[in-house]
């Protein structure tokens, strides 16, 4: 379904309803055979989106020539007016009687077992750095503008030309990582296309006009696939001129329209200036600004760089966190054709494992909810991040049920209830009291307790292992799946035990792998931290740290400044502790009664 848009998706893997808007095109598709009648009357014309607006579209037209179907469609921002009286030329020309004005938007839901969410990515607008005058000077043009100037399919049919005389340039220079790596100008990750577009662009010029001076300013060249290395010697081959150093100005000879570019060559150290008739700006690649829709539509998460996350970098990377759901393409990060063309296919082949079975295995860890201790009061259903949990009904007494195909297990919802209703598979609060039982049965006072979630904080704490990093023996961890499994009440009840200091840690936030689950953590902690403080109990106590599976050194010294922090407590600290968080004695009912009247 192209010019379609998707407005809502339910259910969960292997069960979803997806409702779909497929926009009024106002011409009958299957009619339609692209003869062109139609758009050399149609007098409406308008910057072509596809050629970067270096030519005009009409009203009626083909998106880009290999648009599916090629059938043309109406643009009504642009179309003059569906009243014959305002113009309606193509609908008199048209044998086949394809157009009908009164096309409404069509809205259909389908069931699917997989989705595959392929966005694509945005480009990055220079137009900020103003030191490199796009905008200003007509011939400094991005890279994506360069590709329509070349195109065989582009406005000049492939004639390679300035846009300020429309001349063909003899001297082009590039300008790499533009938008890319770093974190003032741009964005801090790395584009990962633009070096070798820029390189793939050098020797089609150089194919095509071997005349023409081509200077690359880049900060290194990251020519690391298959065939990359050779097609960059042969750029050089070629004669394009590298230069190391990324140009700290342009500025324009009015006269010629030529542009000098100002860089210091890092090679030899020299300040060094080069005039050119043309500049290209290599942009970086960003992520879909509307990428966020889909992204709540699907709960999925964001890397800091905005990028859909994966549900595991490198052990599940075309999986997005919520089962049933795949990522492809730049959707996930910046990548060329190829890579995008193998995740794919991974995403396919993902995707058919879910629709050539008649039945799914879920993982075992999920929560479950005891409806008879449930009080209705929807907390669960509200901070699940999977919309895994129906939702609840006080008046009718109805108990949230959780969907076990779409639980991913965090714990989320156990940690929150406040009615011990939830029990969480394989990590029930029971298994969790012993565990505190266990460590603070004997010498309390020399043990920190930490909480550490499965993917990130015990991961990190293995590779501080694995790395032989030394840490301090008094920290002992209990493993949960997800820093948002940790309750009030089990930290609560670590202090009661006489535990000196109490660690909960986590994924980074954007890190977490059940979405944003770790946002309730922090949310939790601080409660906590509040609820101490007025019991005369010092809050940082109760330290909150995030650490990856890749901090093995951060872990090693979080765990050393916890076990600082634990010698420094008192054992009259512990024992006001003790005293002031020991569960309250239920009142007799007499006292009860008494205290009401
Ligand atoms: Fe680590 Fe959620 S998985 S904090």
């Amino acid at each position: 379904m192209t010019y379609s848009e998707v407005e809502n998706v339910t259910g969960y893997i292997g069960n979803f309803k997806v409702t779909i808007r497929k926009k009024a095109r106002y011409v009958d598709e299957k009619e339609c055979n692209a003869c062109g009648d139609c758009v050399k009357v149609c007098p409406s014309c308008t910057p072509d989106e596809y050629q970067m607006g270096f030519s005009t579209r009409k009203g009626i037209y083909i998106p880009f020539p290999q648009a599916v179907p090629s059938s043309y469609l109406i643009d009504m921002k642009t179309c003059l007016g569906n009243n014959p009286i305002a113009c309606a030329k193509c609908q008199e020309v048209c044998e086949k009687k394809c157009i009908d004005f009164d096309a409404k938007d069509e809205v259909v839901t389908v069931d699917v077992g997989a989705i595959i969410v392929a966005v694509g990515n945005d480009v990055y607008d220079p137009t900020e750095l103003d030191e490199y005058g796009y905008r200003s000077y007509e011939n400094v043009i991005t890279s994506m503008e360069f590709e329509r100037l070349i195109c065989a399919g582009g406005p000049t049919e492939g004639h390679f030309i300035r846009p300020s005389d429309r001349t063909r340039p003899k001297s082009i220079g590039f300008i790499q990582c533009v938008g890319s790596r770093s974190k003032k100008r741009g964005n801090p990750y790395c584009s990962n296309i633009c070096c070798m577009n820029t390189i793939k662009d050098t020797v089609l010029l150089k194919d095509h006009y071997p005349d023409t001076d081509v200077k690359v300013f880049y900060m290194d060249i990251r020519a690391f696939g298959k065939g990359f290395e050779d097609l960059y010697m042969k750029s050089k081959d070629e004669g394009v001129h590298y230069v190391r150093g990324l140009p700290g100005e342009v500025e324009e000879n009015p006269e010629t329209g030529n542009l000098i570019v100002t860089v210091e060559n890092t090679t030899t150290g020299k300040i060094e200036k080069h005039e050119l008739e043309l500049l290209v700006l290599s942009v970086g690649l960003l992520p879909r600004k509307d990428s966020d829709v889909v992204r709540q539509l699907l709960t999925l998460s964001r890397t800091s760089d905005g990028f859909l996350m994966e549900s595991h970098p490198k052990l599940k990377p075309v999986d997005a966190p919520t089962r049933g759901v795949f990522l492809a393409g730049c959707a996930e990060a910046p990548k060329d054709v190829k890579d995008s063309v193998t995740q794919a296919s991974a995403a396919a082949a993902r995707a058919n494992v879910i629709l050539a079975s008649d039945k799914l295995t879920v993982e075992a860890i999920t929560a479950h909810i005891d409806p008879d201790l449930c009080k209705y009061c929807g907390l669960c259903v509200k901070v699940c991040p999977y919309k895994a949990i129906t939702p609840t009904d006080r008046k009718k007494k109805i108990a949230p049920q959780v969907i076990e195909a779409a639980c991913a297990g965090c714990g989320t919802c156990g940690a929150e209830c406040p009615f011990d209703s939830i029990s969480m598979r394989h990590f029930t609060d029971a298994q969790i009291y012993a565990q505190i039982d266990a460590i603070l049965d004997t010498n309390s006072q020399d043990k920190v307790v930490v909480f550490a979630c499965n993917w990130c904080s015990y991961a990190g704490g293995d590779f501080a292992g694995i790395s032989r990093l030394q840490y301090p023996v008094s920290n002992r961890l209990i493993r949960t799946m997800c820093s948002g499994r940790v309750k009030d009440e089990f930290v609560l009840y670590a202090f009661r035990k006489g535990a000196p200091v109490v660690l909960v840690s986590g994924c980074h936030f954007a890190d977490c792998h059940y979405i944003d689950a770790n946002r309730q953590t922090q949310l939790r902690v601080e409660k906590l931290w509040d609820k101490l403080e007025k019991n005369g109990i010092r809050p940082e106590r109760l330290q909150l740290e995030w650490i990856s599976a890749a901090e093995g050194q951060k872990f090693a010294v979080v765990m050393k400044a916890v076990e600082e922090l634990r010698q420094k407590v008192t054992a009259e600290e512990i024992e006001h502790t003790k005293e002031v968080l020991a569960p309250k004695p239920k009142k007799k009912p007499v006292e009860e009664a008494a205290s009401s009247a």
